[in-house]
C-alpha cells in the first residue's frame, strides 16, 4: 500500500521550467523557484535527493539547496570562465564569443552509482563532473569525424551507466 501511495504522489506531481525559474511541486501547490540567470533547459536531482540542479543561460549549472539559501554554484563547462564576465549574462546563445567564454549547459543527468554528472553543452560537447561539481571534464565534442551541432537532451542508463544524448540538428549549431 505504501508503495502504490508512493506512486500516486509521483504521479500528481508536475515541475514545469520557464525562463526564469523553476516551478515545482504538486498540481495544486506550486512553488517558484527564482535563478539567477535564464534559460533553465533541464534538470535533474543527485542520488541522495539533493537539488535540482539545471544548467543556465550565463554558462553555470546550479543546484538548489533550499528556500533559504536558494540556487548556488554547482559545476561549470568552459575553462577559466570568468566569473565577473558571465555570471547573469543572457546573450551566450547569440554572442559565440561569450558563449565559447562562459558556456552553454543543455541537458544534464546523473550515473547515481557513481555519482557523476553528465551534461551536455552548446559549445563545449558531452562532458562530466564528479559530486563535488567544479570545471567539468570534455569527453567528446563530436563524431566518426563530424562536429557535435547542438546536443540538447541526455540521459544516463542505471543499470548500464551508458549515456544516450541527442544532437538537435545537423544544420544549425551555436557556432
Ligand atoms: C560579444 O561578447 C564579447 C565579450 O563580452 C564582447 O567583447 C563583444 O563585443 C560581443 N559582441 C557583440 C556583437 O555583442
Amino acid at each position: 500500500m505504501a508503495g502504490f501511495r508512493t506512486s500516486i504522489v509521483k504521479l500528481s506531481t508536475v515541475v514545469f521550467i520557464c525562463s526564469q525559474s523553476i516551478i515545482f511541486g504538486a498540481l495544486a501547490n506550486l512553488e517558484k523557484l527564482p535563478l539567477p540567470s535564464p534559460g533553465p533547459e533541464t534538470f535533474a536531482f543527485d542520488g541522495n535527493g539533493g537539488g535540482p540542479y539545471t544548467g543556465i543561460s550565463d554558462g553555470r549549472i546550479v543546484k538548489y539547496e533550499g528556500p533559504t539559501t536558494g540556487f548556488v554554484d554547482f559545476a561549470y563547462t568552459a575553462p577559466n570562465r570568468p566569473k565577473a564576465l558571465c555570471d547573469g549574462t543572457d546573450k551566450a546563445t547569440e554572442n559565440e564569443t561569450l558563449g565559447l567564454t562562459c558556456g552553454r549547459p543543455m541537458g544534464l543527468d546523473f550515473n547515481h552509482r557513481t555519482g557523476e554528472l553528465y551534461l551536455v553543452d552548446g559549445f563545449y560537447g558531452l562532458l562530466v563532473v564528479g559530486p563535488e561539481g567544479g570545471l567539468a571534464t570534455q569527453l567528446a565534442i563530436g563524431a566518426n569525424g563530424v562536429p557535435f551541432r547542438l546536443l540538447e537532451a541526455i540521459d544516463v542508463d542505471e543499470q548500464t551507466g551508458i549515456v544516450y544524448f541527442s544532437d538537435v540538428t545537423a544544420l544549425y549549431g551555436m557556432k
